[in-house]
């Protein structure tokens, strides 16, 4: 065998199943959620958290509002232990909120556990054990039977400690751990062995909670063993079942989906997907898709920013910039035609309409409902076009630039961006725009205006030019051509106007205008941009740049 050789591995059986039901299903609701960041997420830590870090990660799940918990492994870990017995004894778990813990199915290690929660007003308590076909045969080398004792033993052991504390009260969950290995029949008869015991009923069921502990086929497999597992479990009402898909094939989200069509109740993971290997479910992601669709996710995930922070400070991992909803990157658009589409469709919002539905074209949900800005939303780079120097002008300038003037634009941002082989702020986008059209080099400055209008325009325009300061006067039909017939007479030059935009600027009180116009003039094309008090003070005022560059340029030719 070649080492990199797909014959060493064999596909996933799927599930005989003529009853399929859950394609035809739609989510309408969200889980009963249940947080296991301070355990598997812990777990899976090249640093497990101390107590201190423990204790803010769990205030932040709390302020997010999950209900249910995962504190820990008390009876394998020190610290778990002791962040148990702080959040008891210090009364730091809030009303609504009930811890949860995870013990194996061992009776020195469930007594233990049940000595953690002394005193807590409600617990559950998180028994497992290994179930699958590899783990039975290469691990425990036991048969079914001998497996089925194991969990049989541990939920008794279970019972017996809950019945020692009546003064909490008492969940019991159980899971055959590996449930993604392991065949479907005897799942069902293990965790019927543990109900057994258990005796839940509709008024106090148990949870069973069906662990993707190695996800191994693609989630509709998932969801149809899931489908199978809750028509064939009896008491099927006495049971919350619960999922806890882990991400070896990167489809932990998708699989918790899908399962939820297939009749899952409550759903396991941690906060942007933390856990062994790959991590589990991640639940911001799945609550941002259940948020998307309209469906209060009932957690509060405003405060992205808070969220990534502490998560990070508490596991030592840095968020993806890409990571769906909250990174860094996720609501930044580099390439032209994505940032044209977000500025028009977020021109098109009527802000006033609070139930308008978000349709903005490639931003899935709006970056505000997370705390995020529309500032970042589109940076400039290399890719970006027209679009994106467009919305800088827009939204930081009030400037409506025409579509020519976009296009002409987005060349120079471009060629900048090349050539600094990275990404272009907003400021650096400003400069480059002021210095090529609102304030470009060349020799002549307006100094003053006068405008007398009677039968014909007549304009006298004083600037200072290259002989020092001159009046310039013309006459003409209108503004514009005045000036272009006193222009032409002073400088020797034709002048024609090719293309010619205006508009107010609102700029807070005051209201300016600005004008864009592209003149020809000897075989070429110059644009200026001018920003004034008056729309003629803008129009002469861009001429001015426009022919300033123009003059400028030539000198610069002759030059070289
Ligand atoms: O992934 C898993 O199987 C687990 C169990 C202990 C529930 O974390
Ligand atoms: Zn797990």
């Amino acid at each position: 065998m070649r080492p990199f050789d797909h014959r060493k591995y064999r596909p996933f059986p799927p599930v005989p199943k003529a009853d399929r039901r859950w394609p035809d299903r739609t989510i309408a609701q969200a889980p009963r959620w249940c947080a296991v960041d301070l355990r598997d997420g812990n777990q899976a830590l090249v640093e497990p958290m101390n107590v201190d870090q423990k204790q803010r990660l769990f205030d932040l799940l709390t302020d997010v509002g999950f209900k249910e918990i995962e504190i820990g492994f008390p009876a394998a870990s020190g610290p778990d232990f002791a962040f148990a017995r702080r959040l008891i004894e210090q009364q730091r778990i809030p009303e609504d909120v009930t811890v949860q813990v995870l013990t194996q199915a061992r009776e020195e290690l469930i007594e233990k556990t049940f000595e953690a929660l002394a005193g807590a007003r409600r617990a559950i308590v998180h028994l497992y054990n290994s179930t699958s076909k590899v783990q039975r045969e290469q691990v425990f080398c036991m048969d079914r039977q001998g497996i089925i004792g194991i969990a049989v033993r541990g939920a008794e052991a279970v019972r017996r400690c809950a019945e020692r504390h009546p003064e909490t009260e008492w969940v019991f969950q159980y899971s055959p751990e590996s449930f993604t290995g392991t065949e479907l029949d005897f799942a069902v008869e293990i965790c019927e062995a543990v109900m057994a015991v258990w005796q839940p009923t509709p008024a106090r069921p148990m949870i069973i909670n069906l662990p993707a502990t190695v996800e191994m086929s693609t989630p509709n497999v998932f969801a149809d063993q899931v489908e199978w597992f809750a028509d064939h479990i009896r008491d099927r009402e006495s049971v919350i079942l619960s999922m806890h898909t882990h991400n070896d094939r990167g489809c932990a989200v998708a699989a918790a989906e899908l399962a939820m069509l297939a009749g899952a109740d409550r759903v396991e993971g941690t906060l942007m997907g933390n856990g062994e290997r790959t991590g589990n479910t991640d639940l911001v992601t799945l609550a941002m898709n259940l948020y998307s669709q309209g469906i209060d996710p009932r957690l509060d995930l405003a405060q992205a920013d808070r969220i990534v922070e502490t998560v990070e400070a508490c596991t030592r991992i840095q968020t993806h910039p890409r990571h769906p909803y909250v990174g860094e990157l996720v609501y930044t658009a580099f390439s032209g035609s994505h940032q044209d589409a977000i500025r028009k469709c977020l021109a098109a919002r009527d802000e006033n309409k609070e139930t308008a539905p978000w349709e903005v074209a490639y931003l899935p949900t709006d970056p505000r409902d997370i705390g995020r800005s529309y500032e970042a939303v589109i940076r400039i780079n290399s890719q970006s076009g027209k679009g994106g120097g467009a919305y800088v002008l827009e939204s930081r300038h009030g400037l409506q630039t025409p579509r020519w003037l976009q296009v002409e634009f987005g060349r120079l941002v471009q060629q900048k961006a090349e050539a600094s082989a990275g990404e272009l702020t907003s400021a650096a986008v400003w400069q480059l725009f002021r210095e090529r059209y609102l304030e470009p080099a060349g020799p002549y400055r307006m100094t003053a205006y006068h405008l007398d209008r009677h039968d014909t325009e007549k304009m006298e325009l004083e600037v200072e030019g290259p002989q020092g300061a001159a009046i310039i006067q013309g006459r003409g039909a209108g503004a514009l051509e005045a000036l272009f017939e006193g222009l032409g007479r002073h400088t020797g030059l034709r002048f024609d106007v090719e293309e010619y935009n205006e508009h107010a600027v609102s700029t807070g009180t005051d209201a300016e205008a600005a004008c864009y116009l592209r003149l020809r003039c000897e075989g070429r094309s110059e644009t200026g941009v001018a920003i004034h008090r008056d729309s003629v003070g803008a129009a002469i005022q861009a001429v001015i740049n426009a022919v300033n560059r123009h003059l400028s340029g030539r000198a610069d030719r002759q030059a070289a």
